[in-house]
Protein backbone atom coordinates (compact mmCIF):
# COMPACT_ATOMS: atom_id res chain seq x y z
CA UNK A 1 0.00 0.00 0.00
CA UNK A 2 2.79 2.38 1.03
CA UNK A 3 4.74 1.86 -2.23
CA UNK A 4 2.06 2.38 -4.54
CA UNK A 5 2.01 6.01 -3.72
CA UNK A 6 3.81 8.10 -6.99
CA UNK A 7 5.13 11.14 -5.45
CA UNK A 8 5.60 14.43 -7.28
CA UNK A 9 9.31 16.14 -6.99
CA UNK A 10 9.02 19.30 -4.97
CA UNK A 11 9.25 22.10 -6.74
CA UNK A 12 12.29 23.29 -5.26
CA UNK A 13 14.76 20.60 -6.46
CA UNK A 14 18.21 22.50 -5.93
CA UNK A 15 19.54 23.02 -2.57
CA UNK A 16 19.06 26.60 -1.37
CA UNK A 17 22.47 27.00 0.71
CA UNK A 18 23.40 30.53 2.00
CA UNK A 19 25.95 32.05 4.05
CA UNK A 20 23.39 32.80 7.05
CA UNK A 21 23.82 37.26 7.17
CA UNK A 22 23.20 38.42 10.56
CA UNK A 23 23.44 41.82 8.95
CA UNK A 24 19.90 40.50 7.68
CA UNK A 25 17.97 39.15 10.05
CA UNK A 26 14.91 38.47 7.91
CA UNK A 27 16.88 35.64 6.13
CA UNK A 28 16.13 33.76 9.24
CA UNK A 29 12.23 33.92 9.03
CA UNK A 30 11.85 35.58 5.63
CA UNK A 31 11.08 32.09 4.30
CA UNK A 32 7.65 31.32 5.37
CA UNK A 33 5.76 31.74 2.24
CA UNK A 34 7.40 28.81 0.93
CA UNK A 35 5.88 26.65 -1.99
CA UNK A 36 5.08 23.92 0.30
CA UNK A 37 5.76 20.88 -2.09
CA UNK A 38 7.89 19.17 1.11
CA UNK A 39 5.00 19.34 3.26
CA UNK A 40 2.57 17.79 0.68
CA UNK A 41 5.07 14.95 0.56
CA UNK A 42 4.69 15.01 4.80
CA UNK A 43 1.59 14.96 5.77
CA UNK A 44 0.66 12.83 2.60
CA UNK A 45 3.10 10.03 4.33
CA UNK A 46 1.36 10.74 7.55
CA UNK A 47 -1.81 10.01 6.53
CA UNK A 48 0.15 7.01 5.03
CA UNK A 49 1.99 5.93 8.39
CA UNK A 50 -1.48 6.36 10.03
CA UNK A 51 -3.27 4.29 7.77
CA UNK A 52 -0.14 1.43 8.41
CA UNK A 53 0.49 1.82 11.73
CA UNK A 54 0.89 -1.72 12.98
CA UNK A 55 3.26 -2.83 10.33
CA UNK A 56 5.12 0.62 11.28
CA UNK A 57 4.96 -0.37 15.23
CA UNK A 58 6.14 -4.02 14.39
CA UNK A 59 8.70 -2.89 11.96
CA UNK A 60 10.19 -0.22 14.72
CA UNK A 61 10.33 -2.46 17.66
CA UNK A 62 12.54 -4.89 15.89
CA UNK A 63 14.72 -1.89 15.00
CA UNK A 64 14.81 -0.77 18.43
CA UNK A 65 15.10 -4.08 20.05
CA UNK A 66 18.36 -4.41 17.60
CA UNK A 67 19.37 -1.34 18.97
CA UNK A 68 18.81 -1.78 22.58
CA UNK A 69 20.42 -4.87 22.59
CA UNK A 70 23.67 -3.39 20.67
CA UNK A 71 23.89 -0.93 23.27
CA UNK A 72 23.29 -3.78 26.02
CA UNK A 73 26.47 -5.00 25.01
CA UNK A 74 28.52 -1.69 24.75
CA UNK A 75 27.76 -0.09 28.31
CA UNK A 76 28.34 -3.73 29.12
CA UNK A 77 31.99 -3.98 28.23
CA UNK A 78 32.51 -0.98 29.73
CA UNK A 79 30.99 -0.78 32.86
CA UNK A 80 33.40 -0.72 35.38
CA UNK A 81 36.70 0.78 33.46
CA UNK A 82 38.05 3.80 32.80
CA UNK A 83 35.09 4.34 30.19
CA UNK A 84 32.57 6.64 30.60
CA UNK A 85 35.15 9.61 31.94
CA UNK A 86 37.07 10.51 29.23
CA UNK A 87 36.40 11.56 25.70
CA UNK A 88 36.69 9.02 22.75
CA UNK A 89 39.16 10.25 20.02
CA UNK A 90 37.21 7.98 17.71
CA UNK A 91 38.39 6.70 14.04
CA UNK A 92 39.03 9.65 11.53
CA UNK A 93 37.03 8.91 8.26
CA UNK A 94 40.03 7.70 6.51
CA UNK A 95 41.14 5.00 8.62
CA UNK A 96 38.01 3.88 8.76
CA UNK A 97 38.12 3.48 4.65
CA UNK A 98 41.36 1.81 5.07
CA UNK A 99 39.64 -0.94 7.55
CA UNK A 100 36.75 -0.83 4.81
CA UNK A 101 39.00 -1.72 2.18
CA UNK A 102 40.57 -4.56 4.03
CA UNK A 103 37.86 -5.70 5.07
CA UNK A 104 36.85 -6.02 1.72
CA UNK A 105 39.54 -7.74 0.29
CA UNK A 106 39.47 -10.32 2.46
CA UNK A 107 35.96 -11.20 2.59
CA UNK A 108 35.19 -11.16 -1.39
CA UNK A 109 38.66 -11.64 -2.61
CA UNK A 110 39.50 -8.31 -4.24
CA UNK A 111 39.45 -4.77 -3.80
CA UNK A 112 35.72 -2.68 -4.18
CA UNK A 113 35.56 -0.57 -7.15
CA UNK A 114 33.48 2.18 -5.47
CA UNK A 115 33.15 3.33 -1.67
CA UNK A 116 30.78 6.28 -0.50
CA UNK A 117 30.77 7.83 3.25
CA UNK A 118 27.89 9.46 4.61
CA UNK A 119 27.87 11.34 8.31
CA UNK A 120 25.38 11.44 10.97
CA UNK A 121 24.37 14.45 12.97
CA UNK A 122 23.55 16.34 16.02
CA UNK A 123 20.72 18.92 16.06
CA UNK A 124 22.16 21.52 18.33
CA UNK A 125 18.78 23.06 18.95
CA UNK A 126 14.66 22.55 16.89
CA UNK A 127 13.56 19.35 18.26
CA UNK A 128 10.34 17.85 16.87
CA UNK A 129 10.06 20.65 14.96
CA UNK A 130 11.09 19.22 11.68
CA UNK A 131 7.39 17.60 10.90
CA UNK A 132 6.20 20.61 12.15
CA UNK A 133 7.33 23.03 9.38
CA UNK A 134 9.63 24.49 11.50
CA UNK A 135 13.55 25.13 11.54
CA UNK A 136 15.83 23.25 12.71
CA UNK A 137 19.95 23.93 13.39
CA UNK A 138 21.81 20.61 12.97
CA UNK A 139 25.11 19.41 11.88
CA UNK A 140 26.84 16.69 10.40
CA UNK A 141 29.42 14.91 12.83
CA UNK A 142 33.03 12.99 12.37
CA UNK A 143 31.28 9.72 12.44
CA UNK A 144 30.78 7.60 9.28
CA UNK A 145 28.92 5.42 7.42
CA UNK A 146 30.98 3.60 4.88
CA UNK A 147 29.33 1.32 1.61
CA UNK A 148 32.27 -0.37 -0.21
CA UNK A 149 31.10 -2.57 -3.44
CA UNK A 150 32.42 -4.27 -6.28
CA UNK A 151 30.19 -5.54 -9.73
CA UNK A 152 29.41 -9.00 -9.93
CA UNK A 153 30.34 -10.10 -13.54
CA UNK A 154 28.46 -12.46 -15.63
CA UNK A 155 24.87 -12.25 -13.15
CA UNK A 156 22.11 -13.28 -14.92
CA UNK A 157 18.57 -12.26 -14.44
CA UNK A 158 17.44 -9.65 -12.00
CA UNK A 159 20.69 -7.92 -10.75
CA UNK A 160 21.25 -9.76 -7.55
CA UNK A 161 22.73 -7.46 -4.57
CA UNK A 162 24.58 -9.10 -1.41
CA UNK A 163 25.37 -6.83 1.54
CA UNK A 164 27.45 -7.76 4.36
CA UNK A 165 27.33 -5.59 8.04
CA UNK A 166 30.85 -5.65 9.74
CA UNK A 167 29.21 -3.88 12.77
CA UNK A 168 26.74 -6.46 12.63
CA UNK A 169 28.71 -9.12 11.46
CA UNK A 170 25.33 -9.73 9.62
CA UNK A 171 24.74 -10.69 5.55
CA UNK A 172 21.81 -10.49 3.69
CA UNK A 173 20.90 -10.72 -0.37
CA UNK A 174 18.00 -8.97 -1.94
CA UNK A 175 17.03 -8.47 -5.83
CA UNK A 176 16.57 -4.84 -5.83
CA UNK A 177 12.64 -3.89 -6.77
CA UNK A 178 11.84 -7.88 -6.39
CA UNK A 179 12.35 -8.65 -3.17
CA UNK A 180 9.96 -8.97 0.14
CA UNK A 181 11.74 -6.50 2.18
CA UNK A 182 10.21 -8.03 5.06
CA UNK A 183 12.03 -10.61 4.87
CA UNK A 184 15.27 -8.83 5.33
CA UNK A 185 17.28 -7.94 8.66
CA UNK A 186 16.08 -4.29 9.67
CA UNK A 187 19.57 -2.93 8.48
CA UNK A 188 18.92 -4.32 5.15
CA UNK A 189 15.84 -2.62 5.02
CA UNK A 190 16.80 0.89 4.67
CA UNK A 191 19.39 -0.38 1.80
CA UNK A 192 17.16 -2.23 -0.66
CA UNK A 193 14.52 0.95 0.19
CA UNK A 194 17.60 3.48 -1.29
CA UNK A 195 18.43 1.57 -4.08
CA UNK A 196 14.38 0.92 -5.23
CA UNK A 197 14.37 4.47 -4.81
CA UNK A 198 17.36 5.31 -6.95
CA UNK A 199 16.35 2.93 -9.21
CA UNK A 200 13.28 5.01 -9.99
CA UNK A 201 15.27 8.08 -10.61
CA UNK A 202 17.11 5.83 -12.89
CA UNK A 203 20.07 4.86 -11.08
CA UNK A 204 19.44 1.22 -10.92
CA UNK A 205 22.25 -0.86 -9.53
CA UNK A 206 23.73 -3.70 -11.29
CA UNK A 207 24.89 -7.13 -9.44
CA UNK A 208 26.74 -5.85 -6.33
CA UNK A 209 28.58 -7.01 -3.61
CA UNK A 210 28.14 -4.67 -0.98
CA UNK A 211 30.16 -4.15 2.49
CA UNK A 212 28.94 -1.73 5.44
CA UNK A 213 30.71 -0.32 8.27
CA UNK A 214 29.85 2.47 10.22
CA UNK A 215 31.37 4.82 13.55
CA UNK A 216 27.38 6.30 13.98
CA UNK A 217 26.40 5.19 17.53
CA UNK A 218 23.78 2.81 17.13
CA UNK A 219 20.75 4.06 19.03
CA UNK A 220 21.89 7.11 20.11
CA UNK A 221 19.97 9.63 17.90
CA UNK A 222 22.62 10.57 16.31
CA UNK A 223 20.72 9.29 12.72
CA UNK A 224 22.53 6.39 12.43
CA UNK A 225 19.98 4.84 9.94
CA UNK A 226 20.33 8.30 7.98
CA UNK A 227 23.81 7.54 7.57
CA UNK A 228 23.31 4.40 5.53
CA UNK A 229 20.87 5.84 3.76
CA UNK A 230 22.34 8.56 2.54
CA UNK A 231 26.07 6.37 1.96
CA UNK A 232 23.87 4.09 -0.12
CA UNK A 233 22.61 6.29 -2.24
CA UNK A 234 25.73 8.12 -2.84
CA UNK A 235 27.33 4.79 -3.80
CA UNK A 236 24.62 4.29 -6.34
CA UNK A 237 26.16 7.52 -7.75
CA UNK A 238 29.34 6.84 -7.99
CA UNK A 239 28.09 2.61 -9.38
CA UNK A 240 26.06 4.27 -12.40
CA UNK A 241 28.10 7.61 -13.03
CA UNK A 242 24.96 9.67 -12.37
CA UNK A 243 23.82 12.55 -9.49
CA UNK A 244 21.43 13.17 -7.80
CA UNK A 245 19.72 16.55 -6.78
CA UNK A 246 20.69 16.92 -3.54
CA UNK A 247 17.14 17.54 -2.33
CA UNK A 248 15.98 14.76 -4.53
CA UNK A 249 18.46 12.72 -2.96
CA UNK A 250 17.38 13.15 0.68
CA UNK A 251 13.72 12.66 -0.05
CA UNK A 252 14.84 9.32 -1.58
CA UNK A 253 16.10 8.58 1.45
CA UNK A 254 13.57 9.75 3.91
CA UNK A 255 11.06 7.81 2.10
CA UNK A 256 12.82 4.90 2.00
CA UNK A 257 12.96 5.44 6.04
CA UNK A 258 9.10 5.94 5.88
CA UNK A 259 8.20 2.96 3.61
CA UNK A 260 10.83 0.55 3.94
CA UNK A 261 11.80 0.62 7.60
CA UNK A 262 8.62 2.29 9.34
CA UNK A 263 9.89 5.11 10.97
CA UNK A 264 7.91 8.65 9.82
CA UNK A 265 10.78 10.73 10.46
CA UNK A 266 11.21 14.48 9.20
CA UNK A 267 13.56 15.48 6.94
CA UNK A 268 16.32 16.94 9.19
CA UNK A 269 18.37 14.18 9.36
CA UNK A 270 18.90 13.20 5.66
CA UNK A 271 19.44 16.62 4.80
CA UNK A 272 22.10 16.98 7.20
CA UNK A 273 23.66 13.92 6.25
CA UNK A 274 23.30 15.12 2.76
CA UNK A 275 24.04 18.61 2.58
CA UNK A 276 26.80 19.03 5.89
CA UNK A 277 28.92 21.44 5.75
CA UNK A 278 32.47 21.99 7.56
CA UNK A 279 32.70 24.36 10.09
CA UNK A 280 29.04 25.48 9.88
CA UNK A 281 25.06 24.31 11.66
CA UNK A 282 22.56 24.31 8.90
CA UNK A 283 19.61 26.43 9.71
CA UNK A 284 17.35 24.18 7.58
CA UNK A 285 13.82 25.63 6.99
CA UNK A 286 11.82 22.83 6.66
CA UNK A 287 8.81 24.46 5.36
CA UNK A 288 10.88 25.75 1.88
CA UNK A 289 13.94 23.47 2.36
CA UNK A 290 15.88 26.30 1.99
CA UNK A 291 19.38 26.41 4.09
CA UNK A 292 21.33 28.49 5.88
CA UNK A 293 25.10 28.04 7.08
CA UNK A 294 25.44 29.67 10.29
CA UNK A 295 29.73 29.13 11.07
CA UNK A 296 30.61 27.24 14.61
CA UNK A 297 34.36 28.01 14.06
CA UNK A 298 35.24 29.38 17.76
CA UNK A 299 38.48 27.52 18.03
CA UNK A 300 37.51 27.94 22.13
CA UNK A 301 33.95 26.42 21.48
CA UNK A 302 33.84 22.54 21.56
CA UNK A 303 30.76 20.18 20.74
CA UNK A 304 30.61 17.34 23.68
CA UNK A 305 27.90 14.87 22.80
CA UNK A 306 27.68 12.13 25.94
CA UNK A 307 25.31 9.28 24.99
CA UNK A 308 23.28 7.94 27.91
CA UNK A 309 23.52 4.58 26.33
CA UNK A 310 20.33 3.67 27.35
CA UNK A 311 17.19 3.41 25.21
CA UNK A 312 13.46 3.15 26.81
CA UNK A 313 11.32 3.75 24.16
CA UNK A 314 10.79 0.17 22.26
CA UNK A 315 7.54 0.12 20.55
CA UNK A 316 8.18 2.61 18.31
CA UNK A 317 4.76 4.37 19.08
CA UNK A 318 5.31 7.40 20.89
CA UNK A 319 6.88 9.33 17.69
CA UNK A 320 4.55 8.49 15.41
CA UNK A 321 2.44 9.35 18.21
CA UNK A 322 3.56 12.80 18.70
CA UNK A 323 3.48 13.84 15.17
CA UNK A 324 -0.29 13.16 14.83
CA UNK A 325 -0.87 15.11 18.17
CA UNK A 326 1.02 18.23 16.32
CA UNK A 327 -1.45 17.27 13.22
CA UNK A 328 -4.95 17.18 15.38
CA UNK A 329 -3.24 20.49 17.01
CA UNK A 330 -2.49 22.23 13.84
CA UNK A 331 -5.97 20.98 13.13
CA UNK A 332 -8.07 22.04 15.68
CA UNK A 333 -6.65 26.12 15.48
CA UNK A 334 -7.16 26.08 11.01
CA UNK A 335 -3.78 26.44 10.62
CA UNK A 336 -2.14 24.35 7.61
CA UNK A 337 0.80 23.18 10.47
CA UNK A 338 2.18 24.45 13.53
CA UNK A 339 4.18 26.86 11.87
CA UNK A 340 1.47 29.02 11.53
CA UNK A 341 0.70 28.94 15.13
CA UNK A 342 1.69 31.47 17.51
CA UNK A 343 1.05 31.65 21.57
CA UNK A 344 -1.66 34.17 21.18
CA UNK A 345 -3.47 31.45 18.41
CA UNK A 346 -3.00 28.70 21.00
CA UNK A 347 -4.02 30.59 24.26
CA UNK A 348 -7.28 31.27 21.66
CA UNK A 349 -8.24 27.68 21.99
CA UNK A 350 -7.39 27.26 25.48
CA UNK A 351 -10.84 25.79 26.15
CA UNK A 352 -11.27 23.61 23.57
CA UNK A 353 -7.87 22.35 22.41
CA UNK A 354 -6.77 18.77 24.62
CA UNK A 355 -4.13 19.78 27.60
CA UNK A 356 -2.03 16.85 26.15
CA UNK A 357 -2.42 18.92 22.81
CA UNK A 358 -1.68 21.59 23.90
CA UNK A 359 1.53 21.33 25.77
CA UNK A 360 2.53 19.42 22.27
CA UNK A 361 2.05 22.81 20.50
CA UNK A 362 3.46 25.27 22.87
CA UNK A 363 6.88 23.21 22.26
CA UNK A 364 7.24 23.16 18.85
CA UNK A 365 5.52 26.53 18.90
CA UNK A 366 8.41 27.88 21.41
CA UNK A 367 11.27 25.75 19.87
CA UNK A 368 10.71 26.87 16.29
CA UNK A 369 11.56 30.65 17.82
CA UNK A 370 14.24 29.21 20.12
CA UNK A 371 16.02 27.91 17.18
CA UNK A 372 16.09 30.70 14.86
CA UNK A 373 16.59 32.93 17.73
CA UNK A 374 19.62 30.33 18.29
CA UNK A 375 20.99 31.13 15.01
CA UNK A 376 20.84 34.80 15.83
CA UNK A 377 23.25 34.38 18.54
CA UNK A 378 25.72 32.02 17.03
CA UNK A 379 26.12 34.46 14.27
CA UNK A 380 26.54 37.10 16.63
CA UNK A 381 28.63 35.22 19.62
CA UNK A 382 25.74 36.08 22.43
CA UNK A 383 26.74 32.38 24.00
CA UNK A 384 25.09 33.17 27.44
CA UNK A 385 21.78 33.81 24.93
CA UNK A 386 22.26 30.71 23.16
CA UNK A 387 23.15 28.38 26.42
CA UNK A 388 19.59 29.83 27.65
CA UNK A 389 17.88 28.93 24.61
CA UNK A 390 19.75 25.24 24.69
CA UNK A 391 18.70 24.54 28.48
CA UNK A 392 14.90 26.22 27.71
CA UNK A 393 14.56 23.74 24.85
CA UNK A 394 15.27 20.78 26.95
CA UNK A 395 12.42 21.97 29.83
CA UNK A 396 10.04 21.96 26.76
CA UNK A 397 11.49 18.49 25.77
CA UNK A 398 11.02 17.24 28.89
CA UNK A 399 7.75 18.96 30.20
CA UNK A 400 5.36 19.76 27.26
CA UNK A 401 6.44 17.47 25.16
CA UNK A 402 7.87 14.55 27.14
CA UNK A 403 10.12 12.79 25.52
CA UNK A 404 12.61 13.18 27.60
CA UNK A 405 13.95 10.48 30.14
CA UNK A 406 15.51 10.91 33.67
CA UNK A 407 19.32 10.24 32.01
CA UNK A 408 18.79 12.50 29.56
CA UNK A 409 17.43 14.79 32.38
CA UNK A 410 20.15 13.77 34.85
CA UNK A 411 23.02 14.77 32.00
CA UNK A 412 21.91 17.92 31.73
CA UNK A 413 21.83 19.04 35.35
CA UNK A 414 24.70 17.97 35.69
CA UNK A 415 26.35 19.68 32.47
CA UNK A 416 24.58 22.75 34.06
CA UNK A 417 26.14 21.84 37.77
CA UNK A 418 29.65 21.23 36.63
CA UNK A 419 30.08 23.58 33.55
CA UNK A 420 28.83 26.90 35.94
CA UNK A 421 30.36 30.10 35.81
CA UNK A 422 30.56 29.76 31.74
CA UNK A 423 32.37 26.33 31.20
CA UNK A 424 29.60 25.19 29.73
CA UNK A 425 27.69 27.15 27.41
CA UNK A 426 24.15 25.07 27.38
CA UNK A 427 23.39 21.86 26.98
CA UNK A 428 19.79 19.67 26.08
CA UNK A 429 19.06 16.36 24.76
CA UNK A 430 19.05 15.81 20.49
CA UNK A 431 17.42 13.66 18.68
CA UNK A 432 14.24 11.92 19.11
CA UNK A 433 14.37 11.38 22.62
CA UNK A 434 14.04 8.52 25.47
CA UNK A 435 17.84 8.39 25.97
CA UNK A 436 20.07 8.99 23.38
CA UNK A 437 22.54 11.67 23.62
CA UNK A 438 22.99 15.42 24.78
CA UNK A 439 25.11 17.91 22.99
CA UNK A 440 26.56 20.81 25.22
CA UNK A 441 29.14 23.79 24.21
CA UNK A 442 31.77 23.69 26.31
CA UNK A 443 34.91 26.14 26.50
CA UNK A 444 37.76 24.44 25.07
CA UNK A 445 40.15 25.07 28.37
CA UNK A 446 37.41 23.00 30.48
CA UNK A 447 36.45 20.64 28.20
CA UNK A 448 38.70 17.48 29.92
CA UNK A 449 37.61 18.55 33.53
CA UNK A 450 33.48 19.10 32.91
CA UNK A 451 33.61 15.58 30.71
CA UNK A 452 35.14 13.91 33.39
CA UNK A 453 33.16 15.23 35.87
CA UNK A 454 29.89 14.51 34.18
CA UNK A 455 30.61 10.92 33.00
CA UNK A 456 31.72 9.88 36.82
CA UNK A 457 28.36 11.72 38.42
CA UNK A 458 26.65 9.99 35.74
CA UNK A 459 27.88 6.85 35.82
CA UNK A 460 27.71 7.01 39.82
CA UNK A 461 24.24 7.83 40.10
CA UNK A 462 23.00 5.49 37.49
CA UNK A 463 25.25 2.38 37.31
CA UNK A 464 25.43 2.99 33.35
CA UNK A 465 28.74 4.26 31.63
CA UNK A 466 28.34 6.85 28.97
CA UNK A 467 29.85 7.61 25.71
CA UNK A 468 31.67 10.81 25.65
CA UNK A 469 33.13 12.32 22.07
CA UNK A 470 33.56 15.71 20.18
CA UNK A 471 33.13 16.94 16.78
CA UNK A 472 33.57 19.48 14.48
CA UNK A 473 31.04 20.38 11.95
CA UNK A 474 31.30 17.56 9.10
CA UNK A 475 30.88 17.75 5.62
CA UNK A 476 28.23 15.74 4.19
CA UNK A 477 28.12 12.41 1.81
CA UNK A 478 31.14 11.95 -0.26
CA UNK A 479 32.13 9.79 -2.73
CA UNK A 480 35.44 8.38 -1.97
CA UNK A 481 38.05 7.85 -4.72
CA UNK A 482 40.92 5.47 -4.82
C1 LIG B 1 14.25 11.90 14.71
C2 LIG B 1 13.68 12.10 13.31
C3 LIG B 1 13.89 13.54 12.84
C4 LIG B 1 13.39 14.54 13.88
C5 LIG B 1 13.95 14.20 15.26
C6 LIG B 1 13.37 15.07 16.34
O1 LIG B 1 15.64 12.03 14.66
O2 LIG B 1 14.30 11.23 12.40
O3 LIG B 1 13.23 13.74 11.60
O4 LIG B 1 11.99 14.59 13.89
O5 LIG B 1 13.69 12.84 15.60
O6 LIG B 1 13.76 16.39 16.17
Amino acid sequence: MLGRRSRQAPSILSATVRQYAQANPATATGSSAGSGSLAQTESGDAEEAGATERVVNLQLLERNLLESKLMDAASGTHRGDAAGLTIDPGIPLDELVVRVKRDYQQRFGRAPQWLAAAPGRVNLIGEHTDYNEGFVLPMAIERYVVVAAAEVTGAAGEAEVGLHSCLLNQSERCQVGASDFRKLAPWARYVYGVMVGCGEQGLAPPALEVLIDSTVPLGGGLSSSAALEVATATLLEAVTGKSLDPIRKALLCQKAEHHYAGMPCGIMDQFTSVLGQASHLLLLDCRSTEVQLVPLADPDVEVLIINTNVKHELTGSEYPLRRSQCETAARTMGVRSLRDASPALLAEFSASLDPVLQCRARHVIGEIERTEMAAQCLAAGQWARLGELMYASHASLRDDYEVSCQELDLLVELAQKHGAGGKVIGSRMTGGGFGGCTVSLVRKNHLEAVAAAIGTDYRQQTGIAPSLFTTRPAQGAQIVRG
